[in-house]
């Protein structure tokens, strides 16, 4: 009677399951439906429990049963869920259909910094001659930005109206000259460097920013001349504005080289015939350069009787100035996307 009795459940439960699988409206309600006959806590395996009541005898065919209608409800549950995926799927397509008439969300694409393309085609240049790039924190200690480079402490350009001072002992990097000290500090001769990056001053009209960027060179070898210098410089400038460009040297002072020297180039707007970029002088200045002075390969570990070495220090802005034909310093730091989007 028990028996029979499980085995007329069996068949309820599949009618009742395989009625509402076709009864689900989508297929979220239909995959709950199987949990609910078909799952670890369904209701197949709560009929299972009872077997236990069962003869021995009848069980085989118990378990048949459950087998079998087991079987075709999953099959039932297919069909079912094929069905209902593609309606679904029709549903959606028709409703996110794409209105192509409607105006698109522009994404406006970045480009690079001119500063920072006039940084890359420097390092090119002088990459091919054997420099590569250091760097240095923007907030350097007194003693790498001023002192080890033989600026004494009286020095006008410690002066607080060029100076940054973070406190008596750090300031923002007036120059990018303290990775010379940082780098001859570090490493052994020789040393062929390049070090680009912004500097600080407190110093602001039409032609100067508090924060600008420079690029420093740096040369430590034996037998250093201001012939190698000069033909560095050359070719540099020659690579950076073409072929035609006249480089020259004027007399100079810098506390960490001697000799010095300024380095002008002929403007390349006007090819040295005078326009307003030059001043009409034909002439436009790029940097400074020298020898090192022996006290600051001294001051950084460095025998100044064995090694020599050159450094120089270019303005970037003044080179994309010249390079871009810019009118204006304060182009730079605007971020106005009119002018960053030409380079
Ligand atoms: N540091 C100097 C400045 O900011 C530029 C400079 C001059 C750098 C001569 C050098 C150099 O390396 O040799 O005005």
């Amino acid at each position: 009677m028990q028996n029979t009795s499980l085995a007329d459940q069996i068949s309820a439960i599949q009618n009742e399951a395989l009625a509402a699988f076709k009864a689900a409206k989508n297929s979220q309600e239909l995959y709950d439906l199987k949990v609910k006959f078909l799952g670890k806590n369904g209701s197949f395996n709560a009929i299972m429990k009872e077997f236990g009541k069962a003869p021995a005898s009848e069980k085989p065919k118990l378990g048949q049963l459950v087998n079998q209608a087991k079987t075709a409800l999953e099959s039932a549950y297919m069909t079912c869920e094929t069905q209902l995926k593609s309606q679904e799927m029709s549903a959606s397509i028709a409703r996110e259909s794409l209105d192509l008439t409607l105006p698109g969300t522009e994404r406006t694409q970045g480009s690079l910094h001119p500063i920072t393309l006039v940084i890359e085609e420097m390092v090119q240049i002088l990459s091919r001659i054997g420099f590569s790039v250091r760097t240095g924190p923007l907030i350097e200690s007194d003693r790498n930005n001023f002192e080890a480079l033989n600026i004494p402490a009286d020095h006008p350009s410690r002066d607080m109206q060029d100076t940054f001072y973070i406190n008596p002992a750090y300031v923002l990097r007036t120059h990018t000259s303290p990775v010379q000290a940082r780098t001859m500090e570090s490493e052994k001769p020789p040393i062929r460097i390049l070090a680009p990056g912004p500097v600080f001053r407190s110093d602001s009209d039409i032609s100067h920013s508090p924060n600008f960027n420079q690029i420093e060179g740096l040369l430590v070898d034996e037998k250093v001349s201001m012939a190698d210098l000069k033909g560095t410089i050359s070719f540099f400038v020659k690579e950076l504005f073409g072929t035609d460009t006249k480089v020259r040297f004027r007399p100079s002072f810098f506390p960490f080289t001697e000799p010095s020297a300024e380095v002008d180039c002929t403007c390349p707007i006007c090819k040295g015939k005078g326009c307003r970029m030059c001043k009409s002088s034909g002439w436009i200045e790029i940097g400074g350069c020298g020898l090192i002075h022996p006290k600051v390969l001294s001051f950084c570990g460095i025998d100044a009787e064995k090694w020599q070495g050159y450094a120089f220090g270019f303005g970037i802005e003044r080179i994309a100035i010249i390079k871009y034909g810019i009118d204006d310093i304060r182009l730079f730091s605007e971020n106005d996307t009119r002018f960053l989007k030409q380079f």
